[in-house]
């Protein structure tokens, strides 16, 4: 089989490397990939949000499955484009990924389907939203999120007038989101433990992974900037009763109302989680895989991860078996100085061959390209460096040791990933 991987950041990275492990794939493209892709992939010229020249290329090469990293392209609409061609991808089609691109219409979903999530209002101007807010008197800490795809940056917990004011003048007047921020959501603040589940489904079987730990913040003790994970750890701690009621109440449901709804859901389906005194709530959901997440989950995955996405493509699931290493993994993120904000790019990478002598690491690359055979920085955040061990404590602290190997100008990563689950 040939497989297409579409996108460029450690969760690509991640897919390549264990669909080219698996005995049924001949060839892995990745479309466009990094350095790091390239041991196990032939990298493709074409970006995740070119759909035309993407489906061209499907077509070209004949390419049997394509799997889909970025929620643009499934927003987009590729899988629906291959459809049309007769092609198979792992993934939700376009109405489907509204679920991630529309933030009013998740929330409306829940809301008609009884899914627990907090209560919320959706304003399309700033003035009815502001008289709403005088209404409603002071209620803070408030949530405000922009409705469509902001790249992680269109959601505000606001504490005071003045931050309230600063997001809706980022979303209605200087624009900051685009056509994204011009519908904006007002939503009650919960508070408890937030956490990451995600399913792979066909539409009418789950299979539910290990929960994963993500850490945004871009500093030590969640101080800081949010980013788009700083690292992850799988699995993380959640009490089996508390996942089956998180299954029983939101991601069958879930998956049971986009049926209903006529936009039967496929594929990954990463649903983001308040556990609150009264139950668990969904914050948001995405349509495809986390990143970092993904990295520590497939370093665990002993199945083909091919034979699970083809199943899951084919409405097939069912007749699969799911096998996870039992130790855990860490993935600690190296970024760019100045990550997330502007970081300069372009500075040698060292060590990397070094760290990857320890048989229980694995490096994976996100923002990397290869020069003049120099390995050079390319991006925020630069590289995944994952480690398994008998115990969460053994898996940081060989992911550590092979992170004190690798070099560049500027590094910045956070030193406390996972600590708290020693
Ligand atoms: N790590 C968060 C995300 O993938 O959205």
């Amino acid at each position: 089989m040939k497989v297409l991987v579409v996108g460029s950041g450690g969760r690509e990275h991640a897919l390549c490397w264990k669909l080219a492990a698996s005995p049924r794939v001949e060839k892995v493209y990745v479309a466009p990939g990094n350095a790091g892709c390239e041991a196990v992939a032939e990298r493709v010229d074409i970006k995740a949000n070119q759909i035309e020249p993407l489906a061209g290329f499907v077509i070209a090469k004949e390419i049997d499955l394509t799997v889909i990293g970025p929620e643009v392209t499934l927003c987009d609409g590729l899988v629906d484009r291959l459809a049309r061609l007769g092609r198979k991808a792992f993934g939700p089609g376009k109405d489907s990924a509204r679920l991630e691109g529309s933030k009013s219409y998740a929330k409306a979903l829940c809301r008609q389907h009884n899914i627990p999530t907090p209560d919320f209002k959706v304003f399309k101007d700033r003035e009815s939203l502001e008289r709403y807010l005088e209404r409603a008197g002071g209620r803070y800490p408030l949530v405000l999120k922009a409705d469509g795809l902001a790249a992680g940056k269109g959601v505000a917990i606001c504490h005071n007038d003045e931050e309230v004011d600063e997001h809706l003048t980022a979303c209605f007047d200087r624009h900051a989101f685009g056509a994204a921020g011009e519908t904006v959501l007002v939503e009650d603040f919960v508070k408890g433990i937030e956490v990451s589940v995600l399913v792979i489904t066909d539409g009418q079987t789950l299979a539910v992974l290990p929960p994963a730990r993500d850490y945004k913040a871009a500093r030590e003790g969640n101080e800081g900037p949010n980013t788009g994970g700083m690292g992850a750890v799988s699995p993380a701690p959640i009490d089996p009763k508390v996942m089956a009621r998180i299954e029983e109440k939101i991601l069958v449901p879930t998956v049971h109302a986009m049926a209903v709804e006529g936009h039967p859901y496929a594929g990954t389906l990463y649903a983001g989680l308040m556990l609150t005194p009264a139950g668990p709530r969904v914050l948001e959901y995405n349509v495809r895989f986390g990143d970092p997440e993904t990295q520590p989950t497939l370093a665990r995955l002993k199945s083909d991860l091919f034979e699970l996405l083809w199943a899951a493509t084919n409405g097939e699931l069912d007749q699969v078996e799911i096998e996870w290493d039992p130790r855990p993994a860490v993935t600690v993120v190296l970024t760019s100085g100045g990550y997330p904000g502007k970081y300069p790019k372009g500075f040698p990478i060292t060590g990397v061959d070094l760290a990857e002598r320890d048989p229980n690491v694995i490096v994976f690359h996100s923002g990397t390209e290869r020069r003049g055979g120099r390995l050079l920085t390319a991006g925020g955040r630069v590289l995944g460096v994952t480690a398994l061990g008998d115990t969460i404590a053994d898996a940081r602290r060989a992911a550590y040791a092979a992170v004190d190997k690798i070099k560049f100008e500027g590094m910045v990563y956070r030193k406390d990933i996972a600590a708290e689950l020693e």
